[in-house]
């Protein structure tokens, strides 16, 4: 077992093998595959027009699906193709769902969150990223980049000379990097050939241009790795010091994501690799210097979302951590999942359906969910959950005027159990998450998830 008594996080093996059943990974809850087509386009403006008397700031997300190869193991949505001139229609489309969505929007309301996802948000040309900026600054107000937090996701491979430059003009502060493994047979196996010295490249990049925060994706459980290849993986990224690194299971889903079918079974690691790949991996990192946020995110202790953390104000959504709560999520662009008030919804899947829609004066909305007062205070407590690794009940019973005992009575026996285990401290007073429990959190959720026993859904596992 690995203790390291200044660390938050213990790596109890026997408790994960456990505990290791799939499970959700709660960027939202009620989870996606609960959203349904009852909730329309009506619904969406009619939350939009009840939003604007909060005058709460705005988040904005905005989808860049494209991708010029694709990742065998990937498991976004995205639209893989060597035509960069897509992009074009792709940011008109934007333009004009930013238009209809405006009509519902009271225009002053800042903007204090932006992200880029994908796909690849730097597959764009640099002239279609430009007017994808130019129109968002005119749809919306972006408080000053000191004040917002303005992430994009970048492969190192798709990044036009340049596009660097503007994004941190424009006001974006921070970046994540996908590098995965720097592994070469790994890479071949999973179609991702990244050099380090280009990844190394865009971050040195990045640090000269003033962005705030750099963050690497890294992926365990990928085929033909083994425990000593993902240390010199890791050893090789921790030279470059990024702010934050996430640490993903590989989520191997072929009947989900059919592209995954070109990764044999044989050259997965099995279970056990795994988890010695996590063992060593955490130990590595903690002595590196980083601290576990929760859900596969490390950060330096002086990185924003650790410093949220001890303060109690970290928060998450569908882009994962934040310092930045109480927004409503504006989303664009195709599959992109809003959060507006008490509702999710979330838009067409298909490129061209979505296109055509919006072409039609229509906002693209495809399913999505208005939250009861039972859901959100689940939400709430999923969410505090994941974010502190504590729930006070007096202060959950003062803001939803409860008693947290007996409204929860069903879920107690599974959290006694948990307690027992020694994965959590339950008293009258609190729910604490043990540092043993930390890598478990998913399956604390899970207890107080009152739609896991309507729907199969499949999930991937923690290790
Ligand atoms: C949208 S991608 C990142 C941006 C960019 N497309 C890239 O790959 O560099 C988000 C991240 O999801 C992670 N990811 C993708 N497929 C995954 C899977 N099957 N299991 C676990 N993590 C996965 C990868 O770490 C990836 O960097
Ligand atoms: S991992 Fe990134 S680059 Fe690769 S296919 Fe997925 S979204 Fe595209």
């Amino acid at each position: 077992m690995t203790i390291n008594p200044t660390q938050n996080l213990i790596f109890d093996p026997e408790l994960i093998r456990h505990y290791d059943q799939p499970g959700p990974r709660y960027t939202s809850y009620p989870t996606a595959p609960h959203f349904d087509e009852g909730f329309d386009e009506k619904a969406l403006q009619g939350a939009l027009d009840d939003s604007n008397a909060s005058g709460r700031p705005l988040s904005l997300y905005f989808h860049l699906p494209f991708c010029e190869h694709l990742c065998f193991y990937c498991a976004c949505t995205k639209v893989v193709t060597r035509h960069h001139e897509w992009g074009t229609p792709y940011v008109a489309h934007l333009d004009r769902e930013m238009a209809l969505t405006r009509a519902h929007v009271d225009g002053d309301r800042p903007v204090d969150q932006l992200h880029f996802g994908g796909g690849t948000p730097t597959f764009l040309r640099r002239d279609d990223m430009a007017f994808l900026l130019g129109s968002i600054g005119k749809h919306f107000h972006l408080l000053p980049e000191d004040q917002g937090e303005y992430g994009i996701e970048i492969d190192p491979r798709a990044l036009e000379p340049g596009t660097l430059r503007l994004l941190r003009d424009f006001g974006f502060n921070r970046i994540s990097i996908g590098v995965q493994d720097l592994d070469a047979a790994v890479q071949k196996a999973v179609h991702r050939e990244q050099s380090f010295a280009l990844t190394a490249d865009v971050i040195d990049a990045a640090r000269q241009l003033g962005f705030r925060s750099v963050s690497l994706d890294l992926i365990y459980g990928l085929p033909l790795q083994t425990p000593e290849s993902f240390a010199r993986t890791l050893e090789a990224v921790l030279a470059l010091r990024p702010d934050r690194l996430s640490v993903f299971n590989y989520a191997h889903l072929p009947e989900r994501f059919p592209p995954q079918k070109r990764i044999p079974d044989a050259d997965i690691p099995s279970p056990d690799t795994k988890l010695r790949i996590l063992a060593e991996s955490i130990a590595t990192l903690q002595q590196a210097g980083y601290l576990y946020i929760g859900m596969d995110h490390f950060a330096l202790p002086d990185d924003e979302l650790a410093v949220a953390q001890r303060e109690g104000s970290l928060y998450r959504n569908f882009q994962g951590y934040s310092t930045h709560a109480g927004t409503d999520l504006l989303a664009f662009g195709m599959s992109a999942i809003a959060m507006v008030g008490p509702t999710y919804s979330q838009n067409i899947k298909d490129l061209d359906t979505w296109g055509t829609t919006l072409d039609s004066g229509h906002l693209p909305v495809e399913r999505g969910l208005r939250l009861s007062d039972e859901d959100l205070l689940r939400r709430h407590i999923i969410t505090r959950l994941i974010c502190d690794f504590r729930l006070d009940f007096a202060a959950l019973n003062q803001q939803f005027d409860l008693d947290f005992r007996p409204h929860f009575a069903t879920s107690l026996p599974a959290l006694e159990a948990m307690a027992k285990d020694g994965l959590l401290h339950l008293d009258a007073h609190a729910l604490t998450v043990t540092p043993r429990g930390r890598l478990l959190i998913r399956h604390i959720c899970m207890a107080f998830d009152a739609y896991l026993a309507q729907k199969s859904v499949r999930y991937s596992r923690v290790i």
